[in-house]
């Protein structure tokens, strides 16, 4: 890793951003506090509520940390589409008692906003998903005294980082937690790469410094994505059900329920591929939901809310990586300490199994 990105932490570990309220202030300084690199979401917010929840973070922390910005997103859903997935959502809007959201409800995330207020006043890292930002805006951020890093998941989504100047890459494996970073939703594009298998693919494209995320739940995995060629591993499952997490607690109960055993690809809440635990609402729905972000996010959101509102898992959005099962209930100081030990640990062994 780029001695730039190293000296922002102690140890190799990135709490990932996490929209939707998990990676909350309360986290990210648990986690800057602890040696890890804290990570604040600015999706779904306003600009003024990412403003007010950097300011809250910098009064529990003066270590560095991370802001995630959301990409303004193309126009290219099928209209009509849309409008057969509002009609098969009928029922969900019955059942909750709820209205349907209003599809064009926005696509830009208020974007330039956001920036202006980073630029404006800087923070030490901020990185982007779901596209790759213009280059004048990569190095407005850099003047700024800012590192940027753009998530990935293909090596062709690298070289555009790497074109635009980024200084670093998030790679992002099909294992991952959430929504997939990829620069433009194409269903003929099959459905990802394992990170294992991207890291060193990646490696051999670009020469970017590379933060690996996806399925990563125990400290030996960290030295595996190091020993791929990643400089630090960024954990969003893991972190998801510490204490300091703003996720639901039904979210959080989820990731060890045995009721849900098994995480997916799904379409059904956002209209991108994002990857969450399976429940009736994506047996329902994930089949038929059309490539249509955000729109589908619009639609459902109030349905999403509804369904937490009453208690209602099945109907929630329960991002997981595939990794959920093992998730452990530790303050995220201690968390970090722990998966700090275990990357030591595999990593003394490793050393030892191939010096003999
Ligand atoms: C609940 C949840 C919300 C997420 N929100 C974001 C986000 O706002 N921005 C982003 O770049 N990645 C987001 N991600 C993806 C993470 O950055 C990361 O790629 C992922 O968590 C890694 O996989 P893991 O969950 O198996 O550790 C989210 C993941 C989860 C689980």
């Amino acid at each position: 890793m780029s001695s730039a990105l190293t000296e922002l932490c102690r140890y190799p570990i990135v709490q990932a951003p996490m929209a939707g309220g998990a990676s909350c202030p309360q986290l990210a300084a648990a986690v800057s506090e602890a040696g890890g690199l804290g990570f604040l979401a600015a999706g779904y917010k306003t600009a003024d509520g990412m403003y007010q929840e950097i300011k809250q973070l910098r009064g529990f922390t003066a270590r560095p940390f991370g802001v995630n910005l959301f990409m303004p997103q193309p126009q290219y859903a099928d209209a009509a589409a849309v409008d057969v997935y509002r009609h098969q959502l009928a029922g969900e809007a019955a059942w909750y008692d709820t209205p349907l959201g209003d599809p064009e409800a926005g696509r830009d995330d208020g974007y330039e906003a956001k920036l202006a207020i980073l630029r404006d006043d800087p923070v030490p890292l901020v990185s982007f998903t779901f596209g790759c930002p213009a280059k004048q805006t990569l190095d407005a951020l850099k003047r700024a005294g800012t590192l940027t890093v753009v998530t990935v998941t293909t090596p062709d989504e690298a070289q555009a980082a790497q074109h635009a100047g980024a200084d670093a890459v998030c790679v992002q494996g099909v294992e991952a937690g959430g929504h997939q970073g990829t620069h433009r939703d194409d269903p003929a594009a099959g459905s990802g790469t394992g990170l294992l298998t991207l890291i060193p693919q990646i490696r051999e494209t670009v020469q970017l410094p590379v933060i690996a995320a996806g399925g990563i739940m125990r400290g030996s995995q960290i030295a595996a994505v190091l020993s791929a060629g990643a400089g630090s591993a960024q954990l969003g499952t893991a972190f998801l059900v510490c204490p300091e997490s703003g996720a639901n607690a039904l979210h959080k109960q989820a990731m060890t329920n045995p009721v849900f055993n098994r995480t997916e690809l799904t379409r059904a809440f956002s209209g991108r591929p994002a990857r969450g635990l399976v429940n009736r609402f994506m047996r329902e729905h994930g089949r038929y939901a059309p490539a249509a972000y955000p729109e589908v996010h619009h639609l459902t959101s109030g349905l999403r809310k509804a369904a937490a509102a009453a208690g209602d898992p099945q109907g929630m959005a329960l991002w997981a990586g595939q990794g959920h099962r093992m998730a452990r209930d530790l303050p995220a100081a201690q968390l970090v300490e722990v998966l700090a030990a275990e990357l030591s640990a595999a990593s003394a062994a490793l050393a030892l199994r191939s010096a003999s």
